[in-house]
């Protein structure tokens, strides 16, 4: 069995981190969201995965390497424009093959335990069998209908009035047919080639589609209070480790994670919190459910709920920073030049709130 991990797309729901990165690298828990589907397929026993790139490729390449680290062979496979999940199919037959394979969004975040079914999958006699997830609001979501007997009747993409509450979450396992299906259907309204009408042809011509449903948590890390939500929820199930320095003047509180080289001086952790790698924490406080990555400074500072990216530094700020995400290389201190002013560079379809 193989592994196909869509890493293209635009991501314009997370600008402005996605105007200079890739949505896909963004850290949950100090680890990139992609690490954690690529060790999710690994851990299905998969050696081989195929990795579909769009303009952030180079920074995928550079981030994920041959794969070697993780006991892998990584193909890229370069996506001129982001066509849709099926396109991104269609141009991974050559490194598909014959083989069955599962397909995962690398900016999904999937609670453990999927590894299992997909092993499952190699062995079993499906043409198909897709991951659904039972959600509140099913409108904005790709939905199945299931038969009596258990398999998918129907797929609707985003329906008004949705006849089940079971959505389409972003891992898919197919065989071989999953081509005729990509090749014979037509782009949809919106331009792109749709994996649900891909699916939805498997079905009509009479091919065995199932579905899994997972009943762990699931989240797609598109938008920003989603990130914060999957990085709430793993860092939940971390357990605590210090490999770097905290001095005697610090406190950590419940689960808190310290990386190595981090030092943590004169500060109070409340976890669940991971900081990284040579990231610095002084006289500060960081609360539940924050990740503070590789590099960065927090100093005279308070922050909780938040995802910090590498080489940033936080300083001076008089109010608690919450419910942010803070891409790399940030700087965010407070200002002695008078008169007392807020002074920033923001870029494009960034999103600042003041007191
Ligand atoms: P989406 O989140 O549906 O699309 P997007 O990345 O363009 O984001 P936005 O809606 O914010 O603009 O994509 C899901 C995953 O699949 C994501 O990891 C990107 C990837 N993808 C491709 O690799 N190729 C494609 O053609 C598309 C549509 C998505």
């Amino acid at each position: 069995m193989k592994g196909l991990v869509l890493s293209g797309g635009k991501g314009t729901r997370l600008r402005p981190i996605t105007y200079t990165s890739a949505k896909q690298l963004v850290p949950v828990a100090n680890k990139p969201v992609l690490f954690r589907v690529i060790e999710a397929i690994r851990d299905a026993g998969i050696t081989e995965i195929g990795i579909v790139i769009g303009d952030t490729g180079d920074e995928i390449r550079a981030a994920v390497g041959n794969g070697k680290r993780w006991g892998m062979k990584v193909t890229y496979i370069p996506q001129e424009a982001p066509l849709g999940l099926a396109h991104a199919v269609k141009i991974s037959q050559d490194f598909i093959g014959d083989d069955r394979f599962v397909m995962f969004l690398g900016d999904n975040c999937i609670q453990g335990g999927i590894s299992p079914l997909i092993e499952g999958f190699g062995r079993s006699a499906y043409n198909a069998q897709i991951v659904l997830k039972k959600v509140e609001d099913p409108r904005s979501f790709g939905v199945a209908e299931l038969e009596e007997d258990g398999r998918i009747a129907r797929l609707v993409e985003k329906p008004r009035e949705p006849r089940s509450d079971l959505a389409l979450v972003g891992i898919y396992m197919f065989d071989h047919h999953i081509f005729e299906a990509v090749n014979a259907i037509r782009p949809s309204a919106r331009g792109e080639l749709e994996i649900t009408d891909a699916i939805q042809w498997l079905v009509t011509a009479g091919y065995s589609v199932y579905p899994y449903v997972h009943e762990g948590w699931w989240i797609d890390t598109g938008k920003k209070d989603d990130l914060l939500e999957a990085n709430r929820l793993v860092l939940e199930e971390l357990q605590p480790a210090v490999q770097g320095y905290v001095d005697r003047d610090s406190q950590l509180i419940g689960k808190v994670i310290i990386e190595t080289g981090a030092e943590v001086i004169n500060s109070t952790i409340r976890g669940p919190a991971i900081i990284g790698e040579k990231t610095r924490i002084l006289n500060s406080y960081v609360g539940p459910f924050t990740s503070i990555y590789h590099n960065c400074l927090i100093e005279d500072s308070e922050i909780e709920h938040s995802i910090v990216m590498e080489h940033c530094s936080i300083r001076g700020i008089p109010h608690r920073i919450e419910d942010s995400l803070i891409g790399r290389n940030v700087e965010v201190s407070r200002s002695p030049l008078k008169p007392k002013a807020y002074r920033l560079v923001i870029g494009d379809n960034s999103n600042v709130g003041v007191l």
